[in-house]
């Protein structure tokens, strides 16, 4: 699901920088591309205007923590998705987001991951999606990546293209500190 954000998002307001990187990473299929910077400066929005900008076949939005739970799910028990008939495997599913797919965004890699398997989950999708266009975002440093998912994940994303976003927090700040004395 598209985070609410998006709504607000427009492209004139992703740095310039971002955005001659993306371009070149299409041109140049220079993939995955993984986003990496602070909480709050746009990336879950610059995915998900990419998403839906996004012509060449079709196009998934996960976050990284959705995507792991629902591949946990398909494998146990199968998985039933509004748009597809049948009941999915975890192969069936791999194939759809990996092989099938024209764009698969994992956003928030960082983020969310509450049980164990998480990082199989992930592995297994971001090494079957291999060199196909895919956009990850994460908060923090390619170091981050390595601490928390491992070595051998941080190492597969570095193949690809990773950029570090320049700036600080657009999020407008939320609720209110009141002050009681
Ligand atoms: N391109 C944009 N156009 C307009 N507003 C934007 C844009 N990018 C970010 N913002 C504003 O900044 C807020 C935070 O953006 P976003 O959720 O993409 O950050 P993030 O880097 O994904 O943060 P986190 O690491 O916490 O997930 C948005 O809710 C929006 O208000
Ligand atoms: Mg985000």
């Amino acid at each position: 699901m598209l985070p609410k954000s998006v709504r607000e998002g427009d492209w004139e307001h992703v740095p310039v920088v971002v955005r001659r990187a993306w371009e070149r990473c299409c041109q140049q299929r220079h993939w995955p591309l993984v986003v990496l910077g602070d909480k709050g400066v746009g990336k879950s929005v610059f995915a998900a205007l990419a998403y839906c900008d996004w012509s060449l076949g079709s196009a998934h939005f996960l976050t990284a923590a959705t995507a792991a739970s629902m591949l946990k799910t398909a494998e146990t028990q199968g998985i039933e998705l509004p748009d597809v008939q049948y009941r999915m495997t975890d192969q069936a599913l791999l194939r759809r987001w990996c092989e099938l797919a024209g764009l698969l965004v994992l956003d928030d890699l960082t983020n969310g991951l509450t049980f164990s398997t998480a990082t199989k989950a992930l592995w297994r999708i971001i090494n079957e999606r291999a060199d196909r266009p895919m956009i990850v975002t994460a908060n923090g440093s390619p170091e981050t990546i390595a601490e928390v998912l491992g070595e051998s994940l941080a190492d597969r994303l570095a193949q690809g293209t990773v950029l570090l976003w320049p700036g600080e927090s657009k999020r407008p700040p939320a609720g209110r500190v009141l002050v009681v004395e």
